[in-house]
């Protein structure tokens, strides 16, 4: 029974023209035509390319799905213009195709864009059912995933970027580059055609949000893991084989033979998009023939299929294109050939690859590429390796290519001079390059790249996920409600930053807010319930942040405490040895030089190096390797070096969280005993509070990531909320007095 597989993309594999419906041209559109019927039953929603009246809509609507399997999402002309011509044209791709000379932005086009990007949304919504996976397509609707995991995170969300992802920055010139991360992210699985866009994508979305990441894992504040993957795009090869071994392909080669007799034939193929070079190309080409002694035996073919003429850079291209090549055929053109024959049009698909098959070159030469598939297409019909391949170092095609002649499109001469290489290669140089290549876009193909997409997406994490097998804190409530109800006591032990209080850029202003100042009030007014709030911090910050309030407070992760109710600062840490801090300080000041953004801080117990304002990748890179530097340094000493987060920590083993807590708790007279101890925390350094061997603990870690914790809160606002629920409105009788 074939699995249903939702595809979303802007276009659908067909087109409605004025007075029939055909075929779409594109990448996207050819290879998930290769897509194998036997596995999936693929649903497509999309766009049908052009705006229909609304009384026509319900007929169209039936024909598209009847015969062509798509459901549309209609749009009207205005929309389109803001949407797909605007947004998506005008602004996204000139921008993932590293062009932002060609970016425009208007704020009108954002809005018609997200209420299109919804629209599609709520297509999938209507029709997806449990278990379905549903894949969404490219930059035209890069919020769709973050739409559908906020209506429906049950479904299973693939998304696949048919275009290059770029490096942070340029992306970060889009003035929505922050919403347009944040909507991928929606998905459960992220596809590139190459590691380098994943790695772009990775660091734009470290650069941008707050999330932490992995080689290819992303994990959002809010605990959601977006896995990356390459999947490099393949060809629908067995419709080429079909083709090639079709009753008519060699009537067709036989007719394009007899047209170009006597001539050797380059052939270029795309569409008309200043994307594709073809400006270079022909600067090339006039280098190439500037060098020629015979005019009459070599002819350039270029097939530029019409595209998204509604957009002014491409129009304007298209007038560049035909007047560059009406002056090179003038300067060349003998009175038996002119060397450009130029086709703006599209060409029936049995014909293309009839002349993929003639032609004795290919000349592929991008100026940016997420793959090329007209690469691999030239490929598939080399069966007996005849013709090389010339192909652009900027197309994804050519991590992958490795027989082609590969060139940089920017330098016009060495394309020349790679075109009469070409042109002259022995036979056993033709069949030794293309020969493999040839084989490799038979074998790897568009169902096979489907495929390991699809099944990555069904598998889910694949065992990658953490081993987090703490419950949501929401189950720890009654448990924490009937304590504090009986009036026995209870003890909590809480982390501020990142625990009670929202984690700040700059922690010097991350002050209790208005939520939390109300949760403190609470906590202040239940008689048998003690605070210590117990932090890395200074006890200066403490008391700025806290003092006011009657709570136990220990600083410096245990080396200093101070008893409820004011009072002074008592040391924990007479008998703890310092010595290793003039070790460890000049290998942090060497990092903090080397490390723009980096700074160290000196605590009287501990030094801290901070990395939260370096560049996210390399600042983890570096983190690493100085907390194993610091490891060899400091493995006969007393102290741990600890990875927080956006820190490296060197501190005591002496002191710890836990250490601190315990002898509070041992401390304690006998008919203070308390009922419940409550410990929180959200970092590394708080794992120590999890283990601390009561019998009566609650452990709650507040944030994504794994922990010895036996529950988990998603973030602090979460937390917040789970202690107000469990103490009520305080109207309780007090039973049991404080310590
Ligand atoms: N193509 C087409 N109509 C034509 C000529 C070519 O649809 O008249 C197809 C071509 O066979 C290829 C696709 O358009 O499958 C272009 O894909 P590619 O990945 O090279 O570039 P994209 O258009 O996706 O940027
Ligand atoms: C590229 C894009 C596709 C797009 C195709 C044709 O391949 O990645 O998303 O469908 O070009 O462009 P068009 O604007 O006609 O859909």
């Amino acid at each position: 029974m074939p699995r249903t597989l939702i595809n979303v993309s802007n276009r659908l594999p067909v087109t409605l023209g004025a007075d029939k419906i055909t075929k779409s041209s594109g990448g996207l559109v050819a290879a998930l035509e290769g897509l194998s019927r036997d596995e999936y039953a693929a649903r497509w929603i999309g766009w049908p390319g052009a705006a229909v009246e609304p009384d026509k809509q319900p007929e169209v609507e039936q024909t598209l799905i009847d015969e062509h399997g798509c459901l549309p999402v209609f749009l009207t002309r205005e929309e389109a213009d803001a949407f797909y011509e605007g947004f998506s044209n005008s602004s996204v791709w000139p921008l993932l195709h590293y062009m932002p000379n060609y970016l425009r932005y208007e704020p009108a086009w954002w809005d018609e864009y997200r209420k299109v990007n919804q629209r599609f949304a709520d297509r999938v919504l209507a029709t997806a059912r449990d278990g379905d996976l549903v894949w969404v397509h490219d930059y035209q609707l890069l919020l769709v995933p973050a739409m559908l995991r906020a209506a429906r995170p049950s479904l299973r969300i693939g998304f696949f970027l048919h275009t290059p992802f770029p490096a942070y920055d340029i992306f970060r010139c889009h003035p929505r580059r922050r919403e347009l991360v944040e909507g991928m992210l929606g998905a459960d699985l992220l596809g590139f055609h190459t590691f380098g866009y994943l790695r772009h994508f990775r660091s734009t979305a470290a650069n941008l949000l707050s999330v932490e990441t992995e080689i290819t894992r992303v994990r959002t504040a809010d605990g959601h893991r977006a896995l990356l993957g390459v999947y490099p795009i393949g060809i629908n090869a067995p419709k080429f084989d079909r083709t090639l071994d079709g009753a008519d392909h060699r009537e067709r080669q036989e007719k394009f033979r007899h047209t170009f007799e006597g001539k050797q034939i380059v052939l270029s193929v795309e569409r008309m998009d200043y994307t594709k070079g073809i400006l270079h190309r022909l600067e090339a080409v006039d280098c190439y023939l500037a060098g020629l002694e015979d005019r009459d035996k070599v002819k350039f073919i270029f097939v530029s299929v019409p595209s998204r003429e509604g957009v002014e850079e491409y129009q304007e291209l298209r007038a560049d294109v035909e007047s560059r090549i009406g002056r090179l055929n003038g300067k060349y053109a003998t009175l038996h050939n002119s060397p450009v024959h130029f086709i703006h049009g599209s060409v029936e698909f049995a014909d293309l690859c009839a002349l993929y098959s003639i032609a004795d070159a290919g000349l592929v030469t991008p100026l940016i590429d997420g793959m090329n598939l007209v690469a691999k297409e030239f490929l598939a019909c080399q069966r007996d390796g005849a013709a090389p391949l010339i192909l652009s170092e900027f197309a994804g095609a050519a991590e992958e290519l490795f027989g082609a002649l590969i060139v940089n499109p920017y330098d016009a001469a060495a394309v020349g001079k790679s075109i009469a290489q070409a042109l002259a290669m022995s036979p056993e140089e033709k069949q030794h390059r293309t020969g493999p290549m040839h084989a490799r876009v038979m074998r790897h193909d568009a169902a096979r790249w489907a495929k390991s997409f699809i099944d990555d997406l069904a598998a889910g994490d694949g065992g990658e996920a953490d081993h987090d097998t703490a419950a949501d804190v929401s189950g720890a409530a009654p448990q924490l409600a009937q304590a504090l109800r009986s009036g026995a006591p209870v003890e909590m032990f809480l982390d501020y930053d990142g625990t009670l209080r929202e984690l700040e850029r700059d922690p010097a202003t991350a002050r209790p807010g208005d939520a939390l100042r109300a949760l403190l009030d609470r906590f202040a007014a239940q008689p048998n319930l003690a605070v210590t709030i117990i932090s890395g911090r200074t006890p200066d910050d403490l008391d700025a942040f806290l003092g006011k309030f009657p709570f136990g407070l220990i600083a410096e992760h245990g080396a200093a405490m101070r008893a409820p109710g004011g009072g002074s600062w008592q040391r924990q840490d007479e008998q703890v040895d310092y010595g290793w801090q003039a070790l460890v300080l000049p290998i942090l000041r060497l990092y903090e030089g080397g490390t723009p953004g980096s700074s160290v801080e000196e605590k009287r117990t501990s030094l801290v190096w901070h990395y939260r304002r370096v560049d996210p990748e390399f600042g983890a890179w570096k983190a690493k390797q100085l907390a194993e530097t610091l490891g060899a340094v400091t493995a006969n000493t007393p102290v741990q070096v600890r990875h927080g987060k956006q820190i490296v920590e060197i501190v005591s083993t002496q002191i710890s969280k836990g250490i601190a807590a315990s002898r509070l708790l041992a401390a304690l007279p006998q008919d203070r005993q308390p009922a419940l101890v409550l410990c929180a925390g959200d970092d590394t350094t708080d794992e120590s509070l999890f283990t601390i061997g009561s019998d009566n603990l609650l452990s709650v870690k507040v944030g994504p990531g794994p922990t010895a914790a036996s529950y988990h809160a998603r973030d602090p606002a979460a937390f917040r909320r789970f202690l107000m629920d469990a103490l009520g409105d305080g109207r309780q009788p007090a039973v049991c007095p404080a310590r």
